[in-house]
């Protein structure tokens, strides 16, 4: 079984940050999406993986990831010139994944369970395919499944307006080498890419097995600002422990289960877990409450923040409440201390300022 993450793709909905990152390599309680998604993949014992990448952040994904050591895996980079639809980046993969069976794992989607099982599906069923699916409050704005009692699927539909159940699907599948056929027969959909939903529609109707498996455990798109403050959320629920190598000083409260790496500093501040920060990053005279990520060399000064994905070396400065933010990379919000108030902005291209 080999295993196939989906890193190209063009991010436009998390502008401004995939302007200068990868979508899968920003930060979710400190660490790149793309990192949970490998550490899935080789605890379900899969250690030949391929990740398909972009010409624009390719470079920055190969190197946070580099040859696989450090996961006991093996790269192989293959790139997609152009994000024309994930069937699309299987067909580019084709000559990497031979005749192998293979996970395809979107790589800005997180799920809070192992996928062992999911994986074991394909021979239990004896199936062609397995997809995962999960029960969501509105079916419409997704992939939608429609299955039999024995969780065999009969149909997908893209984004229906009257759905045929509430199973949405996830974006992890596993497949056999069959799927290449089925992709070879598919026309590129409206929106002109190559559908994975489509090609597994072709299937069935070639007479393909395709099974379910549903997700009990959370599942987090990551694609979209308030997508990833959840997933933050949720993240930091879940996984963080309290685990103090910074300096706190005695004029401050760190309560619950907070995450300080080596070289922060807490000043005359009080922070409320769950909490991330990475290292040598500075909170002074601040209130730092639950559901915040902080990257490394950042500095917080006289400003209280809640619910905030800061990443590294941002700046926040004597701003009185921050909340359901995300500040990119060396970006700096600081009040203006003038008695004739005017707001002052150098903001990048598709920002979203809410004053
Ligand atoms: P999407 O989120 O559907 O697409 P996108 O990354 O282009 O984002 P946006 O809609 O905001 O512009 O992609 C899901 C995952 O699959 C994501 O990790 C990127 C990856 N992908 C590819 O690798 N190749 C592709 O051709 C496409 C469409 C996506």
């Amino acid at each position: 079984m080999k295993g196939l993450i989906l890193s190209g793709g063009r991010g436009t909905r998390l502008r401004p940050l995939t302007y200068t990152a990868a979508k899968q390599l920003v930060p979710v309680a400190n660490k790149p999406i793309i990192y949970y998604v490998v550490e899935n993949l080789a605890s379900a014992g899969i250690r030949d993986i391929g990740v398909i990448i972009s010409p624009e952040t390719g470079g920055d994904v190969k190197k946070a990831l580099g040859r696989g050591e450090r996961w006991g895996v093996r790269f192989e980079y293959i790139l997609q010139q152009e994000p024309l639809g994930l069937a699309h980046a299987v067909k580019v993969a084709r000559g990497y994944l031979g005749d192998s069976p293979f996970v395809m794992y979107l790589g800005d989607n997180l799920i809070g369970c192992g996928i062992r099982d999911f994986v074991e599906k394909l021979d239990e069923t004896r199936s062609d395919a397995v997809i995962l699916l999960k029960p969501v409050p509105n079916p419409s704005s997704f992939g939608v499944a429609e299955i039999d009692g024995k969780g065999r699927i009969l149909r997908l539909v893209e984004k229906p307006k009257d759905p045929p159940s509430n199973l949405a699907l996830v974006g992890v599948y596993v497949f056999r080498p069959s799927i290449h056929d089925a992709i070879d027969e598919i026309r590129p959909s409206a929106r002109g890419e190559l559908e994975i939903t489509d090609a597994i529609q072709r299937l069935i109707e070639r007479g393909g097995r395709v099974h379910s498996h549903i997700v009990e455990e959370w599942w987090l798109d990551t694609g979209k600002k308030d997508d990833l403050l959840v997933a933050n959320t949720v993240v930091l629920d879940d996984l963080i422990k309290r685990r103090i190598e910074g300096e706190v000083d005695e004029n401050s409260t760190v309560t619950g289960r907070v995450e300080l790496e080596k070289g922060v500093k807490v000043i005359n501040s009080v922070l409320r877990g769950p909490i991330a920060v990475g290292e040598g990053t500075v909170i002074e005279d601040s209130f730092v409450g639950p559901f915040t990520s902080i990257g490394s060399s950042v500095r917080i000064e006289g400003s209280a923040i809640e619910h905030c994905v800061i990443l590294d070396g941002a700046v926040i400065s004597h701003v009185e409440r921050l909340e359901d933010s995300i500040v990119g990379r060396n970006a700096r919000v600081h009040r203006n201390r003038e008695r004739h108030k005017a707001l002052r902005l150098m903001i990048g291209d598709d920002s979203d300022v809410e004053l």
